[in-house]
């Protein structure tokens, strides 16, 4: 989704620094970028659609004066991806420039009143919020601050904003209502941005903006007020524990081979986690009469393993459901003794945060888990369990999927000793074993990611896949699946492996590719059916299995075999092969797995 930067300097040029951020924020998805600056009274711009590194060579994004600048990379929603469509956006007078992240609802009501008046160039919604400011300083001459809270109490809708205006030109306005946007403190600069990771080179100190709230930023002052009302709000300031090394490659060609590579220690970092925060949400769970989790794409896949595991291992009883179908699904069930266990890496995709705040308005609590510090969904949970995974920067989500895994199974664990479903001596064992998939994964790696590569260079031609598994190993399959799709571009489904035969088996024909997930649990003597099956019809049979199982090594054109996980944990291992899989496809067919087409990293509309 869009990103957007901006920057306040007491004495040096800021569009460089506007640039580097911007590229900080490719991995959002865009397909248009720009940059405006106040100089000597008027508003300097370059913007263009395209990648930034091709604008820059075209433009020279450096070369804009000025100590004050915004800056944008757009994911286009009203209007094509085009030069005039993309940001920052100005008013008639050309003194006023607008960078935006999320839609405007009423723009057309506003943009047919205005029009009476204003000249319109764009087909997008943001440039309604220029002309709106434009027109309320010429009318009652007050500041930009006055101005941009009377515009945005006529707007509906979710935004990030940032806004500069000639006549105060070293300052920044800036608001949030449903999108990201964070303020970072420097030594005679101040930034924003719409996530951490951009910021992260220039300062670790940063204010968290509240959804409502807007923002006055001088190089030495920032002063927070609520967007309806006169209510100054306290910055409080937050020491970001990440480092700016974490978002960079490091030597890795791309971020999503770097962040598979990173699992073990994300892994391990995560199974240190507080053992109180994990007791406190299991507890909740317990209490409560009803339990849904819910997320979106990756992270719905983590809680669909998840619901296994509460129910395998500790008897709860619960609903996995898509964020963006949660509210419908749930209509009169919600109350208050229903608790939401709501899982996003971002903490800001706007379906997921749909759906709790649906939950919360019918009484229900909120349990989440996210790998950002301070972001949308910490602040509408009643608890919130952080995963250690450090900055995911690839689009497609790794380390973090894993880490949300290891989070349910932790307090799955507990919550079978909280109502004893589990011996002491058995749950030390089951703690034991997951504390060794760290191991297992570093493992899987160095002695398997080769053959990966082989088999993924062989198959990167195919233009179908079939992704099958059983119980838990269904959740593996689909995120195998979704991997493959999202960075390779290859059609593929995924389905439980029983319910393959009731329509999925007319897709296969000789060579077809079909990829099992078997490790061996309950669900082992079954699937070996299901391969059967889709042997009888000469598909390819590539299988993910435990080291050790040669009957399915027999029965497979091609096995990746897992050191020995224990069974309820097995996603944790056994989606490290798929995922390598998707990435080396990806690169055989000559995509960009960090920014697949059409993607964004956090999907921040509904
Ligand atoms: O930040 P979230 O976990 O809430 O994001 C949810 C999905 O948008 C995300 O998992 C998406 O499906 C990824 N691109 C998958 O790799």
């Amino acid at each position: 989704m869009c990103g957007i930067v901006g920057i306040v300097d007491k004495d040096h040029p800021v569009s460089p620094i506007i640039h580097e951020a911007l590229q900080r924020l490719e991995y959002r998805g865009y397909d248009s970028a720009g940059i405006a600056t106040i100089y000597q009274n008027a508003i300097f711009m370059k913007k263009d659609k395209g990648k930034i590194k091709e604008i820059h060579e075209k433009l020279d994004l450096d070369k804009l004066p000025g100590t004050t600048g915004i800056g944008h990379t757009r994911w286009a929603t009203h209007g094509l991806p085009s030069r005039i469509n993309a940001h920052p956006h100005v008013d008639c007078t050309n003194k006023i420039a607008v960078v935006h992240n999320g839609i405007i609802e009423n723009f057309l009501d506003l943009r047919e009143e205005l029009g009476k008046r204003h000249t319109f160039v764009s087909e997008t919604d943001t440039e309604i919020i220029p002309h709106l400011i434009e027109e309320i300083i010429t009318k009652t001459k007050c500041d930009l601050r006055t101005a941009t809270k009377r515009a945005l109490q006529k707007i509906r809708g979710n935004y990030a904003l940032v806004i500069i205006y000639v006549k105060e030109p070293h300052k920044l306005v800036v608001a949030r209502n449903g999108s990201p946007l964070v303020i970072g403190i420097g030594e005679k600069v101040d930034y924003c941005a719409s996530d951490i990771p951009a910021l992260l080179p220039f300062t670790r100190k940063v204010v968290l903006l509240n959804d409502g709230e807007m923002a006055t930023i001088q190089c030495d002052e920032i002063s927070i007020e609520t967007i309806n009302g006169a209510v100054a709000v306290e910055p409080k300031i937050f020491d970001v524990p990440w480092t700016p090394e974490m978002a960079q490659k490091g030597g890795y060609p791309h971020f999503m081979l770097k962040e598979i590579h990173e699992q073990p220690h994300a892994l391990n970092g995560t199974l240190m986690i507080r053992p109180e925060i994990i007791d406190q949400i299991a507890k909740v769970l317990n209490d409560s009469e009803k339990v849904y989790i819910t997320a979106a794409g990756t992270s719905n896949h983590a809680g669909l393993a998840g619901k296994y595991m509460l129910s395998k291992l500790s008897a709860l009883r619960s609903q996995a459901i898509t964020s963006s179908e949660f509210q419908e699904s749930t209509v009169n069930l919600i109350d208050d003794g229903t608790t939401i266990l709501a899982i996003s890496q971002s903490g800001e995709t706007a379906d997921t945060l749909n759906a709790v705040k649906f939950a919360k308005s019918n009484g229900a609590r909120i349990v989440s888990i996210t790998n950002v510090m301070g972001s949308t969904i910490s602040r509408l949970s009643d608890l919130t369990l952080y995963t250690q995974a450090g900055p995911e920067i690839g689009v497609a989500a790794t380390k973090t999927f894993i880490v949300q895994l290891a989070s349910l199974a932790l307090i799955s664990l507990q919550l079978a000793d909280i109502i004893g479903k589990l011996n002491g001596s058995e749950i030390e064992q089951f703690r034991e074993e997951l504390l060794q998939t760290p191991r297992i994964i570093e493992k899987t790696i160095k002695k398997q990611e080769s053959l990966i590569r082989d088999i993924a260079y062989e198959h990167a031609n195919k233009q179908n896949f079939l992704f099958l598994g059983r119980g838990i190993s269904t959740a593996t399959a689909m995120e195998g699946s979704l991997k493959l799709k999202e960075v390779a571009y290859i059609h593929s489904e995924a389905y439980p492996a029983g319910e393959s035969k009731h329509g999925a088996i007319a897709l296969i024909e000789p060579g077809f590719p079909v990829v099992f997930v078997t490790p061996p649990d309950e669900t082992h003597e079954k699937i070996i059916g299901n391969i059967m099956e889709m042997k009888a019809r000469e598909a390819t049979i590539m299988s993910i299995a435990d080291e050790q199982d040669y009957e399915i090594q027999k029965l497979s054109d091609k096995t990746i075999g897992i050191p020995q996980t224990p069974t309820p944990f097995s996603p944790i291992t056994y989606v490290i092969p798929l995922q390598l899989f998707a990435y080396y496809a990806a690169t055989k067919r000559g995509y960009d797995p960090d920014k697949p087409r059409n993607l964004a990293k956090s999907v921040t509309v509904l």
